[in-house]
């Protein structure tokens, strides 16, 4: 079993030696065992204290010793988001088939729409991703944007230079901007979905009348603790810089570092944390009450993103519709679902499938769903278990990509689901 250590943002400390980490100062003229201190930095250095993100790693060699990048194929991974028109369409995707040739996660990153762009440290990238194969001597980096992981099949091991994260479906995973890392299948197969966040790290979203307790709570956040592998021998560095995908050469293993502090690392979450919070009267909230994670815009109050979950819950407001209702928002929302059923949908929308509903784009339930909810006992609680959806909700459109558009789980007929909707209006019934 792999250690954590629990708390968001917290200043840690850790170290895989005793007397590892140097006390008192944090570049001292000879570090411990002969490692080299090395800053990394997540923030701007003069950024507010509560959003000041750094490191101090303490490793057995420099980050920097790596032959010159070249860059290499892709994949399907996009990062221009304006290479085709976005349409206002109700969009939704079957999952992703096993991939039918050795894959590892990066090969398997798909992206299927996004907005802003790295360049500007602005916007964010919904990707899916699909894997069979461990990543073995290939490390890799993303200095594009922060990456909030939603593993939906599959056991997966995250060996990072802070530490070793194994994630299940219902975790998530978080790793920062720049931090090394590789995937290792402890399944068969890995699959699931990855928020890119080019803007503001995550972080948890304040509580207002809610109080000091409740949505994500902060101690169920897990970061490792220091763990290093001493390894000479051909490694491979991929960075994702500016869109592209760069390789270098390294003669060791950059999984090196045995001692750390600060408040910039990698952690993960148990979705079934999650304290749900709801209307125990009528109506519901707005789903901004599921909260998870949010990524801060420049204007107070607007998030650039929302990572909110619909977990299981308990619905009993009287003389009101219970699932989710009507709308359309400025707001773009790119769905999964990790597993179960979601209660706005009848059918067709899969564990590991993918839905976008876009600015201004009108959806809700179905007409199946409609029909039954209005007609609904309402004298008793619905329990909702056995679920786990979730939401990439962004404050500008999420564009969707060509891959995404001309992609065989597309299904060419979701807007079907809406189609038996009745005319139930009669000027005469009020
Ligand atoms: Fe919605």
């Amino acid at each position: 079993m792999h250690k954590y250590q629990s708390g968001f943002g917290n200043e840690f400390a850790t170290e895989a030696l005793p007397g590892a980490l140097p006390e008192g100062r944090n570049s001292p003229q000879r570090c411990p065992y002969g490692l080299y201190a090395e800053q990394l930095s997540g923030t701007s250095f003069t950024a507010l204290r509560a959003d000041n993100r750094r490191s101090w790693l303490y490793r057995i060699r420099p980050s920097a010793m790596h032959t010159p990048f070249e860059r290499i194929d892709a994949g399907r991974i996009v990062s221009d988001f304006g290479a085709v028109p976005a349409p206002p369409n109700q969009l939704r995707w079957n999952p992703l088939p096993p991939p039918k040739v050795p894959t590892d996660f990066i090969q398997g990153i798909v992206t299927m729409a996004g907005n802003g762009d790295p360049h500007a440290q602005s916007g964010a990238a919904a990707h899916l991703y699909i894997a069979n194969r461990s990543m073995t001597r290939r490390v890799f980096y993303n200095a594009d944007g922060e990456m909030l992981i939603v593993p939906q099949q599959g056991r997966q091991r995250f060996v990072t230079e802070l530490g070793v994260i194994e994630a299940e479906p219902q975790d998530i995973v978080v790793i920062p901007r720049g931090v090394r890392f590789r995937v290792e299948l402890l399944d068969d197969l890995a699959r699931g979905y990855i928020c890119e966040n080019y803007g503001a790290n995550f972080r948890l979203p304040d509580l207002g009348p809610i109080g000091s307790n409740g949505l994500a709570n902060p101690r169920d956040f897990l970061t490792p603790v220091a763990a290093y592998e001493d390894i000479d021998g051909p490694h491979e560095l991929v960075a994702k810089f500016m869109g592209q995908l760069w390789s270098a050469q390294m003669t060791h293993s950059p999984i090196d570092v045995v001692a750390w502090h600060g408040n910039y690392a990698p952690y993960k979450y148990d979705l079934r944390r999650f304290n749900a919070i709801g209307s125990i009267s009528y109506d519901h909230p707005d789903p901004s009450i599921f909260l998870v994670l949010h990524s801060a815009s420049d204007t107070p109050g607007v998030s650039s993103i929302d990572f909110v979950i619909f977990p299981p819950r308990v619905l009993a407001m009287q003389d009101t519709f219970r699932p989710p209702w009507f709308h359309r928002n400025i707001a773009s929302e790119f769905m999964g679902l990790v597993h179960g059923a979601y209660d706005a949908k009848a059918e067709g929308f899969s564990p590991g499938g993918a839905s976008l509903h876009n600015s201004m784009t009108g959806h809700g339930p179905d007409a199946e769903t409609f029909e039954k909810a209005s007609h609904a006992d309402l004298s008793k609680p619905d329990v909702i278990r056995d679920t786990m959806a979730f939401m990439f909700e962004t404050r500008c459109v999420l564009r969707p990509t060509r891959h995404a558009l001309e992609s065989a789980e597309l299904q060419d007929d979701y807007y079907r689901c809406w189609q038996g909707l009745q005319k139930h209006f009669d000027p005469n019934k009020p």
